[in-house]
């Protein structure tokens, strides 16, 4: 059982109908700008080691991990079933919508590192979804959780709706921490555009990683 950390207000979203209906439909785009995209590509090719099993939970048709480096496998889980299937980097992948059903179909302690972009804003029981994380991990694996300051509003709980940059971080380190995943560690910074915009000064998306490892046993 996960430890409660939301209250049933802070997990009610603008739109209760079912999500699948909300992904229906293929959305072959970025979700972040080039900037954020690369810092966070740079995060995964220092933090997640060659031969690594990895899962990319709430994924898409982009899993951003560097093309060069070698995973022992990249496993993908999403609400559409084209994106996932047009993402080169994934071996497997399963559709499921987390807002109903929070049991992830892996073995325990089978995943080195876990991934979630763009996407912990739409959860509605994170606490089930981090204690389900942290079982599938290998002791001393990690989970990296990354986000920018854009959302679907109307999907997101309000938690999330209401919150600033910096509740965010909190909320998610607080839920992973109550599941018993180490002090996480945060990362808050400002990108620079990746176009010509960026050598005036021009801003990126804002980058945000929390960051947490299961205990050695
Ligand atoms: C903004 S997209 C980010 C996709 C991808 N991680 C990326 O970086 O492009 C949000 C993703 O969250 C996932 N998602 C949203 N609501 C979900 C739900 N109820 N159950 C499972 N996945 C969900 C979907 O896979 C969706 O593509």
């Amino acid at each position: 059982m996960a430890v409660v950390v939301l209250s049933e207000d802070q997990r009610r979203k603008w739109d209760s109908s079912d999500d699948g209906l909300f992904y229906s439909q293929p959305r072959f785009v970025h979700h972040l700008d080039e900037a954020f995209r690369q810092r966070l590509t740079s995060l995964y090719r220092e933090r997640i080691p060659d031969g690594a099993a990895v899962l990319d939970l709430m994924s898409s048709w982009v899993s951003h991990l560097p093309d060069d480096v070698r995973y022992g496998s990249v496993i993908g889980h999403g609400l559409n079933e084209q994106e996932l299937q047009r993402n080169p980097r994934l071996d497997r992948y399963w559709v499921q919508n987390l807002n109903k059903d929070q049991l992830l179909p892996l073995d325990d302690a089978s995943i080195d590192v876990s991934l979630i972009v763009a996407g912990w804003q739409y959860l509605q029981q994170p606490e089930a979804i981090a204690a389900e994380l942290l079982r599938i991990t290998r002791p001393g694996g990690q989970v990296l959780v990354s986000f920018s300051n854009r959302m679907f509003f109307t999907k997101a709980p309000q938690i999330w709706a209401d919150g600033s940059d910096q509740d965010h971080l909190e909320y998610v380190a607080s839920v992973l921490l109550a599941q018993g995943w180490c002090q996480p560690e945060v990362i808050a910074e400002q990108t620079r555009n990746a176009g010509i915009a960026g050598y005036f000064g021009g801003k990126g998306d804002p980058f945000f990683s929390v960051i947490a490892h299961k205990n050695r046993l």
